[in-house]
């Protein structure tokens, strides 16, 4: 069997932006949890499986100056840096598989949009929630497929989470703010319900 790096390196270079479901032109629920925070412009942020999404382009524009994208793939990750151009020596990069990654900072924003929900070993999601538990200081965003979206995200198994699961996993440590689903038009026009979830620490 494939492992995930291998996987996720061959999407990375074999398939085009246009050619993935996730692809959004502009990540704008996201940004607008991540305004909703507060959290001033100097405030680390970090995105767990950022690919090659436009996140951290568009955090960059807003004025945000503490910004690190991890990904399992470096292909994913040298392509966002080659559009970002001269701005991505404004972010840092980590090439890591979120399972077994030791932050060596705290954040105050923790982005992860589809990256958690390929987490199905119950093992390496109780390890995930003590990570951020650990490592953020402010706010936890987690959007995932809700419980009527899809069954897999390129090709690969997920989970999926209504609201009482998602506050299971994390809400020893963080008060859930906001839930709520929403449908991503996928660039080939069909339609993924995600859950949102912003959470504060406690
Ligand atoms: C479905 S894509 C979502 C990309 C991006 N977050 C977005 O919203 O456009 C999943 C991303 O998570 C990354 N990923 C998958 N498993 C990972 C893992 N175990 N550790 C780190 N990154 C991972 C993939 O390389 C890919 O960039």
């Amino acid at each position: 069997m494939q492992d995930t790096k291998e996987h996720w390196e061959k999407v990375f270079s074999t398939k085009l932006p246009e050619e993935v479901s996730w692809t959004q032109a502009v990540p704008l629920t996201s940004l607008s949890l991540i305004k909703q925070t507060g959290v001033s412009l100097s405030q680390p942020i970090i995105d767990i499986g950022g690919g090659d999404s436009r996140l951290a382009d568009n955090l960059l524009a807003d004025g945000f100056k503490d910004i690190t994208v991890l990904d399992i793939s470096g292909e994913a990750l040298k392509r966002a840096q080659a559009r970002l151009g001269a701005n991505s020596q404004s972010v840092k990069w980590i090439e890591s598989d979120i399972k077994g990654f030791k932050p060596n900072r705290e954040y105050a924003v923790w982005h992860d949009r589809a990256a958690f929900h390929f987490l199905t070993d119950p093992e390496d999601v109780v390890q995930y929630a003590n990570m951020v538990a650990k490592h953020v200081t402010g706010f936890l965003i987690i959007a995932t497929f809700s419980e009527t979206g899809p069954e897999k995200c390129s090709g690969l198994p997920i989970s999926r989470y209504n609201e009482p699961e998602i506050n299971t996993v994390f809400g020893a440590h963080f008060r859930l703010l906001q839930s709520f689903t929403e449908n991503h038009i996928t660039p080939f026009n069909t339609i993924q319900n995600f859950r949102f979830n912003l959470f504060s620490k406690k």
